[in-house]
């Protein structure tokens, strides 16, 4: 990947990073908010549940480079930690993940650099979710520094699995028995049942508003003649 900014460039502490990606995650967050707030205006319907944001910790960050075999430094952190702006966007329905994922696609000012749908293709555990990694223009007082955010897209009910997930698995660093992997697997599948029987039932409703809708307009009608 394409160095995005390096030491050279000043960027050369620690708080200069992390003020770096808490303003992307900032620009980022309330562009996802607008898309939702205009959605409101005109759909009379919010796509979106709930946004979370976080900043990797010094730990984590360390840990991740180590794990891939760099040593620690503002430029392999800024280069090849890809999540340490990291935005979590919880959706009502799966066909709002889509829907918003499309919309984040089409901001100018956003390049998406890759794209992991773990909802057409789960992972191994059986985790689901759209993964976005953008870079958003960051515009400083002297210049315009392109900041990395990975945005992760899911459901209320995939974001309850993860969460829950994360923290049965990562007790066991990796290790856990095949009997626990298998059952969160199976979990997973009840979650995306769940999913979709909701969905089913949001559709079902629309349509049934719809047709109750047109029969009012008609009897407007007839009664106006
Ligand atoms: P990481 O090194 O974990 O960041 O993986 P990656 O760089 O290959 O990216 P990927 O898109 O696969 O996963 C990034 C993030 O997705 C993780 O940091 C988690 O937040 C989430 N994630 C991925 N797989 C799982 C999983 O099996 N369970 C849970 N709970 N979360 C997951
Ligand atoms: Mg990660």
């Amino acid at each position: 990947m394409e160095k995005l900014f390096t030491v050279s460039d000043g960027i050369d502490s620690w708080n200069a990073i992390i003020f770096l990606y808490n303003s992307a995650l900032k620009e980022v967050r309330t562009k996802v908010e607008i898309l939702n707030d205009e959605f409101q205006q005109v759909h009379q319907y919010n796509p979106i549940e709930y946004i979370k944001t976080r900043i990797k910790s010094p730990q984590s960050i360390v840990k991740k480079l180590k794990r891939s075999g760099y040593e620690s430094s503002i430029d392999n952190m800024v280069n090849y930690v890809n999540d340490i702006a990291g935005i979590r966007v919880v959706c009502s329905f799966t066909s709002d993940i889509y829907r918003l994922a499309e919309m984040i696609g089409r901001q100018n000012d956003l390049t998406v650099l890759s794209v992991k749908d773990y909802i057409k293709h789960p992972k191994e555990s059986g985790y689901k979710s759209y993964h976005m990694l953008v870079t958003v223009p960051i515009f400083l007082t002297d210049r315009i520094i392109d900041t990395k955010v990975e945005i992760q897209i899911r459901t209320m009910a995939m974001d309850f699995w993860a969460s829950l997930e994360h923290k049965i698995y990562y007790k066991f660093e990796g290790n856990a028995p095949e009997y626990i992997s298998r059952e969160l697997r199976e979990c997973a599948g009840l979650i995306s049942m769940l999913d979709a029987k909701m969905l089913q039932l949001n559709e079902a409703i629309q349509e049934t508003k719809e047709a109750q809708e047109e029969q009012e307009e008609e009897r407007k009608e007839r009664g106006a003649v």
